[in-house]
């Protein structure tokens, strides 16, 4: 841990805090129109997606932690989750709740069973051709 970083970072969250305007509701501001402008992600087209993107972007994005690792570990085509072919839905689940090497395990707070069952079941079905493909699910 950098400590004269985190002091840094401290003493300006504090400062910003003492700055804000106290007693008087914040003004409401119109939401920006893009609410996450730095990665250009296309909509979600399922709630899978949307789900992985909500829960597992952070690390699991091009550039994130988790795809760097995955990368290296298992070489480049299988960096970014999204685009794997060989995932089940049971190893994605075991590895979420019991963390993979440098990924912690997530728990039930974090990512419920049912947001879970909605990621291992985008991840392992996805990208399979669509004979394989569970009925009714997207056809992205
Ligand atoms: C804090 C960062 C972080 C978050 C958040 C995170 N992961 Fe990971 N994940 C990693 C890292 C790092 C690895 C690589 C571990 C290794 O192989 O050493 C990984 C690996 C994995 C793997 C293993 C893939 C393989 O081929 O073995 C799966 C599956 C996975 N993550 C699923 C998820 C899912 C689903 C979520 C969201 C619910 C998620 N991860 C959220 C960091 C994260």
């Amino acid at each position: 841990m950098n400590r004269p970083v985190l002091a840094v970072a401290l003493a300006t969250a504090i400062g910003a805090a003492a700055l804000s305007p106290v007693g008087r509701p914040a003004v409401a501001q119109p939401a920006p129109a893009t609410p996450n402008p730095a990665p250009a992600t296309p909509k979600p087209r399922s709630i899978g997606e949307a789900t992985f993107l909500g829960k597992c972007r952070y690390c699991h994005v091009e550039m994130g932690p988790g795809t760097l690792t995955l990368a290296k570990r298992l070489g480049p085509e299988n960096g970014l989750l999204a685009a794997r072919t060989d995932l089940t839905a049971d190893y994605v689940k075991a590895v979420v709740r019991n963390g993979l090497n440098t990924m912690p395990p997530i728990n039930r707070v974090e990512v419920s069973d049912r947001e879970l069952d909605t990621i291992a079941t985008w991840l392992a079905a996805h990208n399979k051709p669509a004979g394989k493909r569970k009925p009714g699910r997207g056809t992205d």
